[in-house]
């Protein structure tokens, strides 16, 4: 019985809140700066942003709305320092991964070259977790974004190709 009070009040009140942001969302001084700056800055996004920040909107002058578009600035700046961080971190797993697939199929070829397929069918086997591995780890990542997915995606279908070629070689060729 209780649960079902506390939603709708707890939904209320966010309505309440969201109403509050958007009546109090853009303030005069907020609007005349962004008249101000109109040949220079899209109006709309100049609100857009500042009426979205609450020390812009509580400010009651252009100094107080300048100090805060730095401030957003900076915020925005760290938020993005960190998806790098978090990015160079995973890429970095994924050099790793694509060191060994490299090693992998050249170690393979050799095998190949020299006669010995079961041992390079082997080697490419070993390379064909690492692009959906590096991919996975990506798009799981605290990012959730993959600046190398095509690469990802090809290297997947290309050692797959590779995989299946020289198998079919392989067992024609030990048959
Ligand atoms: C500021 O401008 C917006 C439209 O851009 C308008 O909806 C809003 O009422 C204005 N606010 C004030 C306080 O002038
Ligand atoms: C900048 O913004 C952050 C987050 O909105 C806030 O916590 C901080 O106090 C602000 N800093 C200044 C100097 O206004
Ligand atoms: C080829 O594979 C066999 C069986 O896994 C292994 O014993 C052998 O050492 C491998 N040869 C080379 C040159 O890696
Ligand atoms: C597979 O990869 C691992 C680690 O990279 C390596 O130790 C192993 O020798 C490789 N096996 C083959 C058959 O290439």
């Amino acid at each position: 019985m209780r649960s079902f009070l506390v939603q709708p009040v707890s939904l209320l009140l966010l309505f309440i809140a969201i109403a509050a942001v958007l009546t109090v969302g853009s303030s005069s001084v907020i609007n005349e700066t962004c008249a101000a700056l109109k040949s220079l800055q899209p109006y709309d996004y100049c609100v857009g942003v500042l009426s979205a920040d609450p020390a812009a909107a509580a400010a009651t002058d252009v100094r107080g709305v300048a100090a805060a578009a730095v401030n957003i600035t900076a915020q925005k700046a760290a938020s993005t320092l960190r998806v790098i961080n978090y990015l160079a971190d995973d890429l970095n797993t994924c050099r790793g991964y694509y060191s060994s697939i490299l090693q992998s199929l050249e170690d393979s070829l050799v095998h190949f070259r020299d006669g010995r397929f079961l041992n390079a069918s082997l080697g490419i086997v070993n390379a064909t977790g690492g692009p959906v591995g590096c991919d996975i780890l990506l798009f799981e990542g605290k990012t959730q974004k993959d600046p190398i997915s095509d690469e990802n995606y090809e290297n997947g279908r290309l050692v797959d190709l590779a995989d299946g070629i020289v198998d079919l070689f392989t067992n024609k060729h030990l048959v």
